[in-house]
């Protein structure tokens, strides 16, 4: 079955095909991170904007490099949310009009089932994905941090989530309060690795004994008191040194929370694999560090289907497929 998938619910325009669940034939993602960089965050109303110019060539593009025409195509998966109202719009306004015009059937995909399926697909016919189940999953984007006990495909048991900001979300708080370049996240991790590893500020792990919920936003509170600390001598900015070991010094903090919260929910469900997926997936240092403390497989998704991407809700739409109809409504808060 090949299925096209439609994501905008941020600020990524993504179309890609896929087939059987499996196989990324394309996945084109048109990034407005320049657009948005001079705000230092995504403007809603730009997003959209940027979603309505790019939608139509994107998936020209994905059907090109599939190699295929809409002939091809069985059915259009589209993301109807979490994520931003007049962006989330573009996405399913477009896929309706390719249903309808194509006579295909369309299936609606949450957003965040999408990161949780990522781990399946693959971009080789030759590399075979299964992942071991029942998993935890530890979603970790720009607006999501939570921690999901997946059974199979469509039944899921949300075990934690953060109780403040998302994990990406103080990534990029962080990375602004240090002075790197948007967005923070790529840039902290840059950053940190470049940083000596003599004298160090020591951060809060705000642990939340007892449950896997998280929170971050104590620890970025204390990033932005060591900054400030720091520029008492009416400095307007760090120095490239500071910036580094204040860098290395969050990533730490964030990756030794995540370990231990991903290591005490599969012991607590005795899960037989471990997933890191969405954006901050992305990030080496974490996946290398979660990789070591967990004894069980760790899964992280395919190059390119970390951050937002479109092929992970075609691959979604086939592994737990839900059929929409042209009345379907978009759900910018939708849990799942
Ligand atoms: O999943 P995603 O593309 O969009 C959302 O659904 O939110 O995640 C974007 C987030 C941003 O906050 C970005 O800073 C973060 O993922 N991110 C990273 C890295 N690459 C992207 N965070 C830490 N390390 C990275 N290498
Ligand atoms: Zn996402």
């Amino acid at each position: 079955m090949k299925i096209l998938g439609i994501e905008s619910s941020c600020d990524e325009t993504s179309a890609a095909v896929v087939d059987d669940g499996r196989l990324v034939q394309s996945n084109i993602v048109a990034s407005q991170i320049p657009v948005h960089e001079r705000f230092g965050g995504v403007v809603p109303e730009i997003a959209s904007r940027q979603h309505v110019l790019a939608i139509d060539s994107v998936t020209h593009s994905a059907l090109d490099n599939a190699g295929c025409t809409l002939d091809d195509i069985d059915a259009v998966a589209v993301t109807y949310g979490p994520g931003l109202s007049g962006p989330l719009m573009v996405g399913t306004t477009f896929a309706k009009g390719l249903s309808l015009s194509r006579d295909l059937p369309m299936l609606s995909v949450n957003h965040i089932e999408g990161h949780v399926l990522s781990v399946w697909l693959s971009h080789s016919k030759h590399i075979f994905r299964e992942p071991r189940l029942p998993m935890i999953s530890l979603v970790v984007s720009g607006g999501h941090t939570e921690l999901h006990l997946v059974k199979r495909p469509g039944e899921y048991r949300r075990l934690g989530q953060t109780r403040d900001d998302a994990v990406g979300e103080a990534f990029d708080k962080v990375g602004r309060l240090l002075g790197l370049p948007y967005p923070g996240g790529p840039s902290i991790e840059l950053a940190a690795a470049e940083a000596d590893t003599s004298p160090r500020v020591s951060l809060p792990r705000p642990w939340l004994p007892g449950t896997l919920d998280f929170s971050f936003s104590g620890l970025k509170t204390a990033v932005m008191r060591e900054v400030k600390q720091r520029l008492q001598d009416g400095r307007l900015e760090l120095e490239s040194d500071e910036a580094k070991s204040l860098a290395s010094e969050f990533q730490d903090a964030v990756t030794d929370i995540l370990c231990r919260k991903l290591c005490d929910a599969v012991t607590e469900t005795q899960a037989s694999s471990a997933a890191i997926v969405g954006g901050v997936a992305s990030n080496l240092f974490i996946r290398s560090h979660l990789a070591e403390a967990l004894d069980v497989p760790l899964y992280v998704p395919g190059a390119g289907l970390s951050a937002d991407n479109a092929a992970m809700i075609a691959g979604a739409a086939f592994w737990s497929p839900r059929r929409a109809s042209m009345d379907l409504e978009i759900q910018p808060s939708v849990r799942m």
